[in-house]
């Protein structure tokens, strides 16, 4: 059944928004590093990555339902942030904002009746409950920190520890 024209932009859209938060997180990744918080930048580098999975498995979806994938121009991203603090807050709440626009986005799917979509999106939406949790337990270790270098020091080796991004899957997301 060919997709619907209405949800195959809103996934087009989508596609953007995912690279776009890629392209945040780099840049909050080369601000850590800038500021001697390699584990920090480490973090976040995997973060980019990881976004960039998430984008890659709506191509390949698209790609799935015969649609036609259009590549949105990405905005640029901030360059400069205060402070690892406020580049952990910045990442909650985008990811606040991405589980909008994937709210939307399912409910563009329902109203197009699409239940291929439906089930493909749930897997966005149990991802976002997982990377808010995430940002949020970072947030509450900085706030544990605060104004100790030390335990700075340490929580960055922490951070550093990241494993990498799963590899970029293929084909419709598991
Ligand atoms: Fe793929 Fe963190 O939104």
């Amino acid at each position: 059944m060919p997709i619907d024209h209405t949800l195959q932009n809103a996934i087009n859209q989508h596609i953007n928004s995912e690279i776009y938060a890629s392209y945040l997180y780099l840049s909050m990744s080369t601000y850590c590093e800038s500021i001697d918080m390699p584990g920090f930048a480490h973090w976040m580098r995997i973060q980019s990555q990881e976004e960039y999975t998430h984008a890659m498995k709506l191509v390949s979806y698209l790609e799935d339902r015969d649609g036609r994938v259009t590549l949105l121009p990405i905005n640029q991203p901030p360059v400069e942030f205060d402070s690892v603090e406020d580049v952990m807050r910045q990442t909650l709440a985008h990811e606040q904002h991405v589980s909008q626009l994937i709210n939307d986005l399912y409910g563009v799917a329902v109203k197009a009746n699409d239940y291929a979509s439906q089930i493909m999106l749930q897997w966005f939406v149990s991802e976002q409950v997982e990377e808010e949790k995430t940002a949020r337990d970072v947030i509450a270790a900085l706030d544990m920190v605060k104004g100790r270098s030390d335990a700075l020091l340490l929580l960055d080796r922490e951070m550093g520890a990241r494993p990498a991004a799963s590899p970029i899957a293929t084909g419709t997301p598991a």
